[in-house]
């Protein structure tokens, strides 16, 4: 067993979080990573309504009896969904734990702490760790630059990020990007993390919902098949490298806004890439860890061989290297 302050505050039995994923954060991976005594995390916005959200927190509470959370992510959007409504099912449904993410999550702080909810904040970067700090959640998930999804803008590595913030943090720290594997959350525990999120690795199990097709590409693509779109636009995303990605990049190379590329990246081409296999119909986020993604293992069979190996490493291979 492996205890840090992350397993103590947040109630589960390993250091291991699966973060909210868009269209794959659903019920049956949820409850394998809360039954193989991981945290997952439902992605709120996936349901298309707040009482849909209500609906999967039920199906997911039907499949386990472990905690798990709910992931609220909010973004900047013309049309925002109700994410007030999306809060109060949350905290109606009796979830205790909440992982924010896209901006600063103070405005629904003071519901989440009447409700007994312990906030896991999202970040990628030291400034914005300290100010969640500040704030009063109860710890913080940084994203570094390797992740899938948006990385932010200031490129720094989980090797340099993670340390950077575990010296000037009090709350919990769980290292995010790039992490696929019992070498990953040794090397997260030693920069100081009291945890690890993997995204990528959770999108490649056999209880994620997307299309086979996807998750072999996934075991297929090396850490050099990922491009970054939207770096002119200052709104950075780490996707596949395919016909699509390629084809944003080039578009916002030759001075193009995202008007001339709306239609590329829109979610419901996304959403057909994993739905159908497609593997070029659309964007879809992946992190460099999919250089490190050999097998499609149950959620059960990752989080026992990561913690077993992790453990092999810190008293066996690691400990052996000390002179006596
Ligand atoms: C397909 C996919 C969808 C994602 N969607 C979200 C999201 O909606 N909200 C969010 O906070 N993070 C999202 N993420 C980011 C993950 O929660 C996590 O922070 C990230 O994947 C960690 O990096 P890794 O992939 O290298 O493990 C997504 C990641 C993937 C792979």
């Amino acid at each position: 067993m492996l205890r840090t302050r992350f397993t103590e505050t947040f109630g589960v039995e390993h250091p291991i979080v699966q973060g909210g994923m868009m269209w794959v954060g659903r019920a049956e991976l949820v409850a394998a990573v809360a039954n193989a005594g991981g945290l997952g995390f439902i992605t709120a916005l996936t349901q298309p309504t707040p009482d849909d959200l209500r609906t999967e927190i039920e199906r997911t509470r039907e499949l386990t009896d472990k905690p798990f959370g709910v992931n609220l992510t909010i973004l900047p959007s013309i049309n925002p969904p109700p994410y007030a409504e999306y809060a109060r099912a949350i905290i109606e449904s009796g979830v205790k734990i909440v992982e924010t993410a896209g901006s600063n999550p103070e405005p629904f702080l003071p519901a989440y702490r009447e409700a007994g909810v312990k906030v896991l904040h999202k970040c990628t970067s030291v400034r914005h760790a300290l100010k969640a700090q500040k704030i009063g959640v109860d710890g913080v998930s940084i994203d570094g630059f390797e992740c899938a999804g948006h990385p932010g803008e200031d490129d720094v590595p989980g090797l340099i990020l993670i340390p950077a913030a575990t010296r000037v943090l009090d709350i919990p720290v769980i290292a995010s990007g790039g992490i696929a594997d019992a070498r990953g959350l040794v090397a997260a525990l030693a920069l100081g993390a009291d945890g690890v999120n993997m995204g990528t690795r959770f999108l490649c199990t056999a209880e994620s919902s997307i299309a086979q097709q996807v998750k072999e590409q996934i075991v297929a693509n090396s850490e050099l098949d990922t491009q970054l779109i939207f770096r002119t636009l200052r709104n950075t995303a780490r996707v596949a490298d395919n016909a699509i990605s390629r084809k944003v990049v080039e578009i916002e190379k030759a001075g193009g806004t995202f008007e001339d590329v709306r239609e590329l990246v829109s979610g419901a081409r996304g959403r057909k890439v994993f739905e159908e296999g497609d593997l070029d119909a659309g964007i879809w986020s992946t992190g460099l860890a999919q250089g490190l993604i050999e097998d499609i293992p149950t959620c059960a069979v990752l989080i026992e061989r990561m913690v077993r190996e992790a453990e092999g490493l810190i008293t066996g291979q690691l400990a052996g290297l000390v002179a006596r």
